[in-house]
């Protein structure tokens, strides 16, 4: 089994399988941060209709730079964690008056603004530039933990800094923006923490979960 026999059953997958997404339609950085943020802490069929909402009211980045906090904020109302929204709106202004509203496609610059996390960082650079970042979240921790049969606990921060390495090591990086978002949706449609459809999985053939009947017992995580 090869990285790039990996790389190809998993684009090729989610190039036939991948829902459709409204954020997946105009990939311009701007809806895609958006979209990571408010995906962040909640489920899909929650999101769309705020996300479409939410670019409704706010098209472009200098529409939102503009609009007074208490008026974003409304347009979160119901997803929670404000202080997301609250980062998202500061960290968009200062792209707008330092970057001349385009989102720094310099990893250095871009995880330096307001709220911006490595996931969000992974996501933006690699969904909207397809540069070849990791984008690590609990999904792509359940699926690579399946797959290479890592034990390692998920609720350590170093455990996660380790799939990043998986991932850098896996990905074709001409194909990272599918690489990326094909992890995630394989963890949210297929490989999902109870009862995975794995007679439905692009990668289950050298998958150490599905070879040992262990899908179950991973990913670990301890409470914290
Ligand atoms: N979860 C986080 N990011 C996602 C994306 N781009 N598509 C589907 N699910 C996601």
């Amino acid at each position: 089994y090869t990285i790039p026999e990996f790389n190809e059953n998993l684009v090729t997958w989610f190039n036939r399988e991948k829902r459709d997404l409204p954020w997946r339609h105009n990939k311009n950085p701007y809806r895609v941060w958006v979209s990571e943020v408010m995906l962040q802490q909640t489920r899909v069929d929650t999101v769309i209709p705020y996300f479409n909402r939410f670019m409704e009211r706010f098209p472009t980045m200098e529409s939102l730079a503009e609009a007074e906090p208490e008026d974003v904020v409304k347009y979160w109302e119901g997803l929670g964690y404000y202080s997301r929204v609250r980062n998202l709106h500061q960290a968009v202004r200062e792209v707008v008056a330092v970057y001349d509203g385009i989102v720094p496609e310099e990893k250095e610059r871009f995880e330096k603004l307001k709220g911006v996390g490595p996931y969000t960082t992974g996501a933006v650079l690699s969904i909207a530039y397809n540069q070849p970042e990791p984008a690590v979240d609990g999904n792509v921790m359940r699926v690579m933990s399946r797959q290479f049969g890592i034990y390692d606990d998920i609720a350590l921060p170093k455990t996660r800094k380790l799939f990043e390495r998986v991932v850098r090591r896996l990905m074709d990086p001409s194909h990272a923006s599918d690489f990326n978002e094909g992890v995630m949706e394989l963890g949210a449609t297929v490989c999902t923490p109870k009862n995975p459809m794995c007679s439905l999985c692009p990668v289950q053939e050298h998958c150490y979960a599905y070879t040992h009947n262990v899908q179950e017992e991973l990913p670990v995580k301890t409470k914290k």
